[in-house]
């Protein structure tokens, strides 16, 4: 949600900075700018609406510089536009600031010290930088006038600010939103995500909430909020460029569903012994299984995967589970159980819906672990316990590899945890074997794409809303589907529990509604195939997406066998073909849908 990036030490700053900028637009695309200046240089400021590309259309060859910071935003305060773009600019334009995060009191400190300040736009961030300046006017030098701004500001947010009559520093700050430091040789960079700055450097050092970071084109000072210089050890990023390229594909989407059955090797090959054992750190199932309950909390398309996986949890430990949203879980926590357990599931462990709940429950003394795809991400530090998903990074905003991902580990686990307590379906599951069956059986419906395209033209090409419907861990995926499907093709879609649709949202039902039916369940096949048929009879247009031992030969995806356990990890597949070619079709950005962005670092 907003991508910083900034350099100082360097000639090619404002190319650097843009594909900075160009990494990170996953994190927000309404709008972007840039700051450069240097040591007896111009001033150079260039915002646009729109993405990057539009951005770097209005960069002419004279903006050059050693220092500068660049920004691109989703908006929260503000509508998108040029003036609500970062960087935004003190009144006499000696502070420079781009921003990630939410000022809660902002119109509070508006009045109490911006009286006689003339605000440009309606962000809450000009009124930082206008309040950087109003200390700064009162005799206090710029990094004491920055400290001062960060003792009254409430909310999240990660900084960066140019004084430009000092442009030897940039000073940095955060608190609940990420941010890195890059360490160079000669220069040194800041950045969301490191992903941003690979092509400079691969050393990185994390900022904890509350400090403050003075960089430097040949130092990197940290300071503590009592203003004790700390230090702290740089560590690698564990990926280089390649891992965050397209290669040939058109989209990222497409290559991240293709990753999915090298990701679920690269599992097996982190999580399980040459014996097919599960291995997982030993403190983590000993906690988990003395819990008399889990709490998986998460957002999103995580959420959808904690449901997949509360199925499997609960078959294999016998310990109940609850799926919570973050968002919801915060502000109304449930009645806990007496020795709870939590697992946060974050792809890219930053979501603030999913931290508050983290802080919460740490401050109760409760066990938590996170499930996430980011080594040393804001959820992975503060949890107890972290296990990495291994799925290498997802640049697509529609979560895929992350989701197949998220189940596969907690699979892993609950395997372990399952073997620890003695449980004989967990004790008789070939861990490392199903998930190579589910490999291979991903890989055959990757093949089918043509398949799946023509589906998608034969049934969503004009239709307004769809459904997807199942019952059980079929039902769970119908509600990944049918997320997958709206957030990109702009498809109003529900995922809908099979029985639970003549209750009332049958009235939707219309000649020619599309309704994709999962059954990979033998319990529950014939029912969801009752269902199907209600709806046919009122004009429905099925699609049966069915597990091999339950199809008909008129079904029009059948998957071949893989561990009834393990069904969601390959029903989900066509449905994230389906979504990427509805919204192909359509001819709207695959990678990039309206008004979302991958990683939501807001509440
Ligand atoms: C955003 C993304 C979703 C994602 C959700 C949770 O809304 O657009 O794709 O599922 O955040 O993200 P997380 O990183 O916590 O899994």
């Amino acid at each position: 949600m907003c991508g910083i990036v900034g350099i100082i030490g360097k000639e090619n700053t404002t190319d650097i900075l843009v594909q900075g900028l160009e990494k990170l637009e996953y994190r927000g695309y309404d709008s972007a700018g840039i700051f450069v200046t240097g040591k007896n240089k111009e001033d150079h400021l260039v915002k646009s609406l729109g993405r990057i590309a539009d951005l770097q259309s209005k960069i002419t060859p004279e903006v050059q510089g050693t220092v500068g910071i660049g920004h691109t935003r989703w908006a929260t305060h503000g509508k998108p536009s040029e003036r609500n773009a970062h960087p935004h600019t003190s009144s006499n334009h000696q502070f420079i600031l781009v921003h990630n995060g939410v000022i809660e009191n902002f119109e509070e400190l508006k009045q109490e010290f911006l009286q006689n300040k003339q605000l440009e736009g309606e962000t809450d961030t000009e009124i930082v930088v206008q309040l950087i300046e109003h200390f700064a006017e009162d005799g206090l030098v710029t990094k004491e006038a920055f400290k001062k701004a960060l003792t009254v500001i409430k909310g999240s947010y990660a900084f960066a600010l140019i004084d430009k009559n000092d442009p030897d520093t940039i000073y940095v700050a955060k608190n609940k939103s990420p941010l890195l430091i890059g360490l160079g040789d000669g220069f040194n960079v800041i950045c969301s995500d490191a992903m941003a700055m690979l092509a400079e450097t691969n050393h990185f050092v994390e900022i904890s909430d509350g400090e403050m970071v003075i960089v430097k084109a040949d130092k990197v000072e940290i300071e503590d909020e009592k203003g004790n210089v700390v230090y702290r050890e740089s560590y690698e990023a564990q990926f280089d460029l390649s891992d965050i390229g397209k290669g040939t594909y058109p989209y990222y989407m497409l290559k991240e569903i293709d990753d999915q059955p090298t990701v679920m090797r690269r599992i097996i090959r982190e999580y399980t012994n040459t014996l097919g054992d599960a291995v997982i750190d030993k403190k983590i199932i000993e906690k988990l299984t003395a819990s008399d309950r889990i709490y998986i909390v998460a957002c999103g398309t995580s959420y959808n995967a904690g449901w997949v996986g509360k199925a499997i949890l609960e078959k294999m430990t016998n310990i109940p589970v609850e799926v919570h949203l973050s968002s919801e879980f915060g502000y109304n926590m449930p009645l806990l159980s007496e020795k709870p357990f939590f697992i946060f599931l974050s792809q890219s462990g930053e979501t603030a819906d999913s931290r508050q709940v983290l802080v919460q429950i740490t401050e109760l003394g409760l066990p938590s672990l996170t499930l996430t795809n980011v080594a040393g991400s804001t959820l992975s530090r503060e949890a107890d316990y972290t296990l990495l998903l291994h799925a290498g990074p997802e640049i697509a905003v529609a979560s895929t590899k992350a989701y197949t991902a998220q189940i596969a580990v907690l699979a892993v686990l609950a395997k372990a945890a399952g073997d620890n307590k003695g449980n004989q379906l967990s004790l008789d599951f070939d861990i490392a074997h199903e998930l190579s069956v589910i490999a291979a059986v991903m890989e055959t419906i990757i093949d089918e794409k043509m398949t799946i395209s023509q589906l998608v033209e034969d049934y969503l090409s004009t239709t307004r809303n769809a459904f997807y419907i199942g019952r059980g861990v079929d039902y769970y995926v119908s509600m990944e589907a049918s997320l997958k499907l709206k957030e990109i093709s702009y498809i109003q879609a529900e995922g809908f529990a099979a029985g639970e649709l003549k209750h009332g949202t049958i009235a939707l039902i219309e000649e020619g509604t599309p309704v994709f039916g999962i059954i990979t369940d033998q319990k529950t096949a014939a029912h969801t195939r009752g269902n199907l048929k209600e709806v046919e009879s009122r004009g429905a247009h099925n699609v049966v997406i069915a597990l091999a031992s339950f199809a008909k030969e008129t079904d029009q995806l059948i998957i071949p066998d893989v561990h009834p356990l393990l069904t969601p990890l390959v029903s989900v597949i066509p449905t994230q073909l389906i979504a990427y070619f509805a919204t192909l079709q359509r001819g709207y950005d695959v990678d990039k849908p309206r008004n979302l962005a991958k990683s939501v670092t807001v509440e």
